[in-house]
């Protein structure tokens, strides 16, 4: 059972993903500047996990703080808000936690509560946001898993897998566990998402260490497998959901999306409500990032351009919802049109 991030009195103790497969190293994060620093150099990575790593950040960052005044814990608590909502700009799960952790202090403010106990209930709060990612995770594995056939083959992009979550169950890997769990055989494809290769690093990995067969391709592979047959489901993970169900998720999976519409495959996409953001109206209002150009001229430390050549490197890109054949959340499987279907699962 992976999971990636978690709370300790120590500090915030996170598996370095930069260095899997090959080593299996945990940093033990002791100021929130440390879990910053993790959540932009990619020591955590994934739009679930980046969320419930900033939560642990920000209870970090108030237990650290030296004084007795709720208003000087509150100034602080706004500065650490700050430096983690600088780290990553696309994850809307990273905004979705700072909101959550300032309206839980804001409750206790209003309520009188000491310096000494509103810390303690802050770790609290960071701890209910990684268990409620955690259930979520299996209940989106549970609906999921329900779309998928015996014996289906899945396609997917990037790793959505508990690495990429609070753990366990993961989104998109969640699906896939999920109909194991449903007693269905199923075996993935697993895209191996350059240049910073979550496919062939993290999503290979894990489904290894869980005994589901897993084959690699490159990126460029997916049409091909498509036509050959070989692809009976497409399900991806999300940074985040505009309202209308436009998708940002790594770069490359929009081509994927258009791909499975050319030859009838299903585009499933697997999500907590956390990912979705209602005040976005369409994926053009989503921040996509853009990432250190060494990422595609060099794999690891060895250079592959040539110098000075001009390069693009967009981490993320919209899927537009005519692609997605359904998002599936945990509250259930939400179908077209998305501004609805949505809408009603914030409603429930
Ligand atoms: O740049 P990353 O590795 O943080 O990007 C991760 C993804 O794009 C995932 O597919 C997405 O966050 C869904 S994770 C459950």
């Amino acid at each position: 059972m992976i999971i990636p991030v978690e709370w300790t009195d120590e500090g915030v103790r996170m598996l370095d993903q930069r260095l899997l497969p090959n080593e299996e190293t945990w940093l033990m994060l002791k100021t929130y500047n440390d879990v910053a620093d993790g959540i932009r150099d990619m020591v955590i990575r994934g739009a679930p996990a980046i969320g419930v790593s900033c939560a642990y950040g920000i209870a970090l960052g108030l237990k650290n703080f030296v004084g007795t005044n709720v208003d000087d814990l509150e100034e602080e608590l706004d500065y650490v808000c700050e430096v983690l909502s600088k780290t990553r700009p696309t994850a809307i799960n990273l905004f979705w936690a700072i909101d959550r952790m300032k309206r839980k202090f804001a409750e206790l403010k209003d309520a009188g509560t000491s310096v000494t106990d509103i810390k303690a209930a802050m770790i609290d709060e960071s701890k209910a946001i990684h268990e409620e990612d955690i259930e979520s995770q299996r209940l989106i594995a549970q609906f999921g898993g329900e779309l998928l056939e015996d014996g289906a083959s899945v396609l997917t992009h990037c790793n959505a897998g508990a690495l990429a979550t609070g753990g366990v169950w993961g989104t998109a890997l969640g699906v896939i566990r999920g109909a194991k769990d449903q007693g269905k055989k199923v075996s993935v494809i697993a895209d191996e998402t350059r240049p910073y290769l979550q496919g062939a690093r993290l999503t290979a990995w894990e489904l290894l260490k869980d005994d589901i067969p897993v084959t690699l391709i490159t990126d460029n592979q997916s049409g091909h497998v498509m036509k050959k047959g070989r692809v009976n489901a497409v399900v991806v993970g999300s940074d985040r959901i505009a309202a209308n169900g436009d998708v940002a998720n790594k770069i490359g999976t929009y081509m994927v999306a258009v791909l499975a519409k050319q030859h009838g495959i299903p585009f499933y996409v697997a999500a907590p409500l956390s990912t979705v953001d209602m005040n976005c109206p369409t994926g053009d209002d989503i921040p996509i990032e853009e990432r250190d150009i060494r990422e595609v001229t060099h794999i690891m430390d060895i250079q592959l351009a040539p110098e000075g050549i001009s390069v693009g490197n967009y981490a993320f890109d919209v899927t537009p919802n005519e692609l997605v054949d359904a998002i599936i959340t945990e509250k259930g499987v939400a179908r077209k049109p998305y501004t609805e279907s949505l809408r009603k699962m914030f409603e429930e």
